[in-house]
């Protein structure tokens, strides 16, 4: 069980007019000016408003994509002002400018309870090289520092461990709660646990497959990465997408989890095709009979049934990865299928699930079943780092 100096603790000092510099995830995706999912800027506001309460001053530090160290207009957190006014329905103060004399004059002169946003740390060049200089000159302007983005902690950049020299370190609410939900679902003690693991690779993976077999009792693995499982113990896959280099490590990969009382499943049938165009013609075939000119794009109906009983049969899922190429029609069928029944079982109380990574959350919105999972974290190499077993920089400096 992790602790961390939370809220609670800061919030017993007196922080009338203090500066108090919160780490936030503003890297949100956005295309020609629109903003596609403002997920992240939702979950920031607890943490927002409680500190507002208080009477400090309140400082957004985030990145936004990689601009590599350089002023980038393109990647200017200007865009998300006006979502996050709309999110805490009041006006937010800007500022160019990390730190200097500045910002000094921009925060004695913010009314108390501001909430100001700076420019994208990653337009310094010594945010992600954690340059000391750059995390002193910062922390000179306030007097705490609050990490509420899960999301980065697996970076050990200015803006999420460096300020943590200087300043006051507490965790917000909403990393908090990434964290608590989480190791929730990985160590449900009662009953059985599920893993759903998809995606096309083991080898940016392994990591992750190895912890979930070591802490769950059945462990499904979907997507590409099932087809060099399937590969290594000699069934046929035709032309589709494996990792030849991985084989042995992945019979590595089933004895292990035999000795550690995790039973893994691969798909029994797929839906496949010739090619990965919308439109294309597809089958569906037994896992036995992926004829030599054939792709395994989805898992197939057989799959899906089995999967449902297993799930009926567990109290806690955790999914990362896609079971199929979702973003192509119907290769989204099992995916949707599954998320469908977790979405029931958890609205009926029989299951705990949670559910990240980048890929998942798109394949899970888009199904709009993710509405009824227990979680869905906005994390995606945080959320494996952490599934992985890892310890991550940003959450290790602001343990007790
Ligand atoms: C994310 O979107 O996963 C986080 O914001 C981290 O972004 P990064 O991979 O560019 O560090």
């Amino acid at each position: 069980m992790i602790t961390l100096r939370n809220l609670d603790q800061l919030l017993k000092e007196n922080l009338k007019d203090k500066i108090v510099f919160v780490r936030v995830d503003l890297n949100i995706p956005i295309k020609d000016n629109l903003i596609l999912d403002d997920t992240r800027i939702e979950r920031i506001i607890p943490t927002i408003k409680e500190l507002k309460k208080h009477g400090c001053k309140i400082c957004l530090l985030s990145h936004f994509g990689r601009p590599d160290g350089k002023n980038n207009e393109n990647f200017s957190l200007k865009q998300v002002i006006p979502s996050l006014e709309k999110h805490l329905r009041e006006k937010i103060i800007f500022s160019e400018s990390l730190y200097g004399d500045n910002v000094k004059t921009i925060l004695n002169n913010a009314p108390s309870k501001s909430i100001i946003l700076f420019e994208n740390t990653r337009f310094e060049d010594g945010e992600e090289k954690n340059d000391k200089e750059l995390a002193k000159k910062i922390s000179m302007n306030g007097n705490y520092f609050v990490n509420d983005a899960f999301s980065v902690s697996h970076r050990s950049h200015m803006s999420t461990t460096g300020l943590s020299n200087y300043l006051p370190s507490y965790s917000g609410r909403y990393l908090e709660q990434e964290i608590l939900m989480i190791n929730e679902a990985l160590s449900v003690s009662e009953g059985k646990r599920l893993g759903i693991i998809g995606g096309s690779k083991i080898s940016t993976k392994l990591k992750v497959l190895e912890n979930l077999t070591e802490k769950l009792d059945i462990l499904f693995v979907g997507g590409g990465m099932a087809n060099t499982f399937l590969l290594a113990q000699g069934f046929k896959i035709g032309k589709s997408l494996c990792e030849k280099s991985m084989l042995d490590i992945a019979l590595n990969i089933l004895e292990a989890a035999k000795n550690k009382n995790c039973k893994i499943i691969l798909p029994e049938d797929a839906l496949i095709a010739k090619n990965m165009e919308k439109g294309t013609p597809f089958d569906e075939v037994t896992i036995d009979k992926v004829p030599d000119d054939g792709l395994i794009l989805d898992i197939g109906s057989k799959t899906i049934r089995s999967m449902n009983e297993y799930l009926n049969n567990v109290n806690s899922v955790v999914w990362c990865g896609p079971l199929g190429l979702f973003e192509v029609n119907p290769f989204q069928t099992g995916t949707v299928a599954i998320a469908k029944e977790i979405s029931n079982l958890t609205k009926k109380n029989k299951l705990v699930s949670i559910a990240g990574g980048g890929d998942t959350v798109a394949a899970l919105s888009q199904s709009n079943y993710d509405k009824g999972f227990t979680y869905i974290s906005t994390a995606g190499g945080a959320f494996l780092e952490l599934l992985a077993g890892e310890e991550l920089p940003g959450i290790e400096v602001l343990k007790t």
